[in-house]
């Protein structure tokens, strides 16, 4: 059942999964944004979405504001949302005293703000995760102004790739000669496998299964985006573990409008 009243214990597993991964999300590969190519890869794929212009823009599921620090250096005016009290500390924290970014404990799938209050609407690694996705692409649209632009990153989480099941298997091997990553899922990977379970995306996020749902409630030229240039940053200062990781899952950019 997706309805929300039958999925608040999925919400509250899905809000304390990342509670408990706040003060340690940072130190896992593939969150942390650094400074150097990486930042200036994903920079370049959210000014090519969004225009040189500073913007409004909604984030939604910030986290610990890596992307916010993203969306803040561009000169967008952010409010960046997140369920999760102890994700939004840390991101509070890392963004104390910055100029532009307002932080608000709300639900992604239905923030509840103002009819077309807003230029662009972003988000990084939450819609494989939407309990409801359908109600939440229209609530996002009715928040966007017309021509307003929604832009996320995100994969298919279920099914590596035929390379990334041989970087699967690689990484599991360098796991029992080095040790696992404790940071890296590590023991909460059996809850993540839960929760993925109850989703509806859970059995995989594509391109393919998303763009009709987003064109039901009205967005309009749907564009896909490559990830490779951002997995190219990424590999040229991570370590042989984390250079494979890259290639794992299949990712894309999706960006579309009101
Ligand atoms: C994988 S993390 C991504 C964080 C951030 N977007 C990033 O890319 O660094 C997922 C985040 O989504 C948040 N989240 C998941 N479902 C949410 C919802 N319905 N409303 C608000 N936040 C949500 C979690 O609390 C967590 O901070």
């Amino acid at each position: 059942m997706h309805g929300t009243r039958g999925n608040s214990h999925l919400k509250e597993d899905i809000r304390d999964y990342w509670s408990r991964r706040s003060e340690t999300f940072d130190l896992a590969f593939g969150h942390r944004i650094p400074e150097g190519p990486e930042f200036e890869a994903w920079a370049a794929a959210i000014r090519e979405n969004l225009g040189p212009e500073p913007r409004r823009v909604l984030e939604l599921a910030c986290g610990t504001g890596e992307v916010t620090r993203l969306l803040l250096s561009l000169g967008h005016e952010v409010t960046a949302l997140d369920f999760s009290e102890a994700m939004l500390k840390v991101a509070r924290k890392k963004h104390a005293g910055a100029k532009g970014v307002r932080f608000l404990l709300a639900d992604a799938e239905n923030p509840m703000e103002p009819d077309e209050s807003y230029d662009a609407i972003v988000c990084r690694h939450l819609v494989w995760t939407l309990t409801t996705p359908v109600e939440a692409f229209s609530e996002w649209h009715r928040m966007l102004r017309p021509g307003g632009i929604l832009l996320f990153f995100d994969g298919d989480w279920a099914a590596p790739t035929r390379l990334g099941r041989l970087a699967g298997r690689a990484i599991a091997l360098l796991d029992k000669v080095i040790g696992t990553d404790p940071h890296y899922d590590g023991a909460m990977s059996a809850r993540h496998a839960d929760i993925m379970g109850r989703l509806p995306f859970g059995d995989g996020l594509t391109v393919q299964r998303v763009q009709p749902l987003l064109a039901a409630v009205g967005f309009r030229d749907i564009k896909i985006g490559s990830h490779g240039p951002i997995a190219r940053a990424q590999r040229r200062k991570a370590d042989l573990r984390n250079r494979l990781r890259t290639l794992l899952y299949r990712r894309f950019i999706l960006c579309c409008r009101k």
